[in-house]
């Protein structure tokens, strides 16, 4: 048997022996009483009885242990001209004293911690700092408007809120703290502080009485690692589900550490010591998992990069950092090589920098169309790979597993499931379907280490929209196919999520937005196959009976509505107004039918239709909008 059918295979028949022996890697204040807790299944839980605390495995322990003066962060920052690197030491040192400011300022174990803040050392800081004293953090990305903000600060009920004066996007400075203030008077839950980090591009003025200057608690004594329950919450991160309400992922300390720490070296392939990039934001999991735990766990040195793939300042930018900064292995998604293909399609400031000792890409986040990966294989000339996982998975749930056994890469695939996934495709009625067939894709339960063991206050929404469905199974809202080698073919999501530029986002929420214009009687959001950010979100609208203003007004106010209320990182800039939406007759309305005519594919008109006239005007109306944007071999 190979080295990956032998692990895999083990790691289904053995969970406790195989995740117990991943476990000894960690320091553990009390070691566990069980590996796998199965006595409130479907509520596992891993490392029951065990005490462990995140901050120390990812910081102390490798001060301890000849790693001190090792580079753990590297801040790059092409937007503000910054490069600034912490030891490990001067990271622990850091944390330690932020959080003796956390408790300064009332902020003890089990309280709640919203980080709202742009990719800046003090967001990473402010993680582990929550981590080190055992508080719950929950970082919401910059990119999000107030009203999720609020969203946020209701459901996870912070003490506190740790914000920055602004975050500096290429085009402008986005201000963070009328956005911040804004999401705490609409709240219902309030926080009792803000630390507010001022940047110098702009200073934010701060509330008597509730708000502080990072600098003025910085200084405080510095606190040690609270040793927490393993099964403790770490932190908490929202996600898109297919309502307006985030869905509230908990992730546990012990098991995601361990997790973590193995699949650094067994699907990475990286060693401690070595240099570990995502290009991604704190705000997302990839942020959590692979710019801060996962690669400070293993005793990397990892980048916080601050920029774009183009334009900060030119599509060379990833190979100057990979090159600066001795990069071994690159995480970022597809969007950002269909960036920078698009900008420098011959490689030319690919092959301008030295990337030696550069050995693996991986992608994420959004389904990797064969054409981009085929690309950045040929200009890298290193393995690019394509994996799957999700905020609620917290680590890969399929991937060519390079640090076990490399497997050819086959364009469009995530390759094998990875050891701890017992990954199974399924028709409507839960039976599993043959080789080739398209089914929704589950995983059997327990799920392994690192993976969410429930929602935030909300076992119930954990049972009803993941485990419900197909009992003994999660449900991953992603449907595709294995084929006949065993690889996995992730196709589309079988809910209303959209990924646009590998952001998940819900077509719902959009929804909602444009419902409440006073104008619009009904309305659908739709995701458009686009060929830079994968898909891009179109409004369809309908207006209330005797609105007589110009279109063009309305389709701006809805679009701003959205910006405003989501933010800009939902991509939310065309709307079409129409007479009526195509629905069943028993008033479903086809999204899905809609979704074909954007991407220019074949559609059959269902036989439900209530009038399928209305599909003309919404082809008309797409077309208009340059609709089809990408080519066939990208649609879905
Ligand atoms: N704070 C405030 N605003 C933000 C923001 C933040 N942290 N991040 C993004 N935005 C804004 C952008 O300024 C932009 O605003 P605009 O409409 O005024 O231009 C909007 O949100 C959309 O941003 P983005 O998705 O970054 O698109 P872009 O057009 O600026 O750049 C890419 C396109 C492909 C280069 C970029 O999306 C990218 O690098 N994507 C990689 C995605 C990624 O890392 N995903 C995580 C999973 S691995
Ligand atoms: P997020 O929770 O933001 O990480 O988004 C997770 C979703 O992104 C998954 O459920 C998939 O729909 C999609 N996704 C992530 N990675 C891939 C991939 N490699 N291939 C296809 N879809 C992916």
């Amino acid at each position: 048997m190979d080295a990956y059918q032998a692990m895999y295979l083990r790691s289904l028949r053995d969970p406790e022996g195989f995740w117990g022996e991943a476990a000894e890697a960690l320091h553990w204040e009390r070691r566990w009483e069980r590996v796998l807790d199965d006595s409130r299944a479907p509520f596992y839980r891993w490392f029951a009885g065990g005490l462990f605390n995140t901050c120390y495995n990812a910081l102390d322990r490798h001060v301890e242990n000849g790693r001190a003066e090792q580079p753990a962060l590297i801040y790059d920052s092409p937007v503000t001209r910054t490069v600034r690197t912490y030891t490990y030491r001067e990271l622990r040192d850091e944390v330690a004293r932020f959080a003796g400011a956390l408790r300064s300022q009332g902020v003890d174990r089990g309280d709640r911690v919203i980080i709202y803040m742009p990719m800046i050392p003090q967001a990473v800081i402010a993680m582990l700092a929550c981590a080190r004293i055992g508080a719950i953090h929950s970082v919401v990305f910059g990119g999000f408007a107030g009203q999720e903000l609020a969203k946020r600060i209701n459901d996870a009920e912070p003490k506190l809120i740790v914000s920055a004066s602004c975050g500096i996007e290429p085009n402008r400075v986005v201000e963070y703290k009328p956005l911040l203030d804004g999401a705490i008077r609409i709240a219902t839950s309030k926080p009792e502080r803000c630390i507010v980090y001022q940047r110098p591009q702009h200073r934010a003025a701060l509330v008597a009485g509730r708000d502080v200057d990072w600098e003025e608690v910085a200084g405080a004594q510095p606190v040690d690692c609270v040793p927490v329950a393993s099964t403790d919450p770490l932190y908490i991160l929202y996600t898109s589900g297919s309502t307006g309400i985030p869905k509230g992922v908990v992730r546990d300390h012990g098991g995601h550490a361990v997790a973590l720490k193995w699949s650094m070296k067994y699907i990475y392939g990286v060693e401690p010591g070595e240099v570990y990039w995502a290009a991604s934001d704190v705000g997302w999991v990839v942020g959590h998992s692979y710019i801060v735990y996962g690669p400070l766990l293993h005793g990397c040195t990892t980048i916080l990069f601050e920029g774009k793939p183009v334009g900060t300042p030119d599509p060379g930018a990833f190979w100057r950092v990979v090159s600066e900064h001795k990069v071994s292995t690159l995480f970022t998604a597809p969007t950002a090589f269909r960036a920078i293909k698009r900008e420098d399609p011959n490689g030319e400031h690919i092959r301008k920098y030295d990337r030696a000792g550069f050995r693996t890409l991986f992608l994420a986040g959004e389904r990797c169309d064969p054409d981009t990966l085929l690309w950045a294989q040929k200009q890298l000339n290193v393995p690019v790979i394509d994996h799957w996982w999700q905020t609620e998975t917290g680590w890969p749930i399929a991937s060519n597993c390079i640090g076990i056994e490399t497997f050819p890469v086959k364009p469009g695939s995530a390759t094998k499931p990875v050891p701890g996934y017992d990954v199974q495709v399924l028709d409507a009625n839960g039976k599993q379907v043959g080789d080739g067939t398209i089914g929704s894709i589950a995983i059997k339960l327990p799920l392994p280490p690192g993976s969410l063991p429930t929602m935030w206050k909300n076992d119930h929404g954990y049972r009803k929209y993941y485990l419900d469905p197909f009992p003994g199974y999660y449900l991953t809202g992603d449907a595709g196919y294995k084929d006949e080698d065993g690889y996995l073919w992730i196709m589309s999501r079988i809910d209303d999520i959209i990924n646009v530029a590998g952001h998940r986002l819900s077509t719902g929420a959009m929804e909602e937005v444009l419902a409440s214009h006073p104008d619009v009687a009904e309305c659908a959001v739709i995701g458009a196959a686009d060929e830079i950010k994968g898909e891009l979100p179109v409004g369809m609208i309908v207006l209330k009976a005797g609105v007589n203003r110009p279109q063009e007004e309305i389709v701006k106010e809805v679009v701003q509505l959205v910006r405003d209320r989501i933010g800009p990182v939902a991509a939310f800039k065309q709307a079409i107004v129409v007479k009526r939406l195509p629905k069943t007759r028993s008033g479903k309305i086809l999204r899905g039918t809609m979704r074909k005519i954007a991407d220019g594919q074949q559609y059959q008109v269902p036989p439900t239709i209530d009038d399928p006239a209305i599909l003309g005007e919404i082809t008309q109306a797409l077309h208009a909008l340059g609709y089809p944007h990408a080519p066939a071999s990208q649609a879905r």
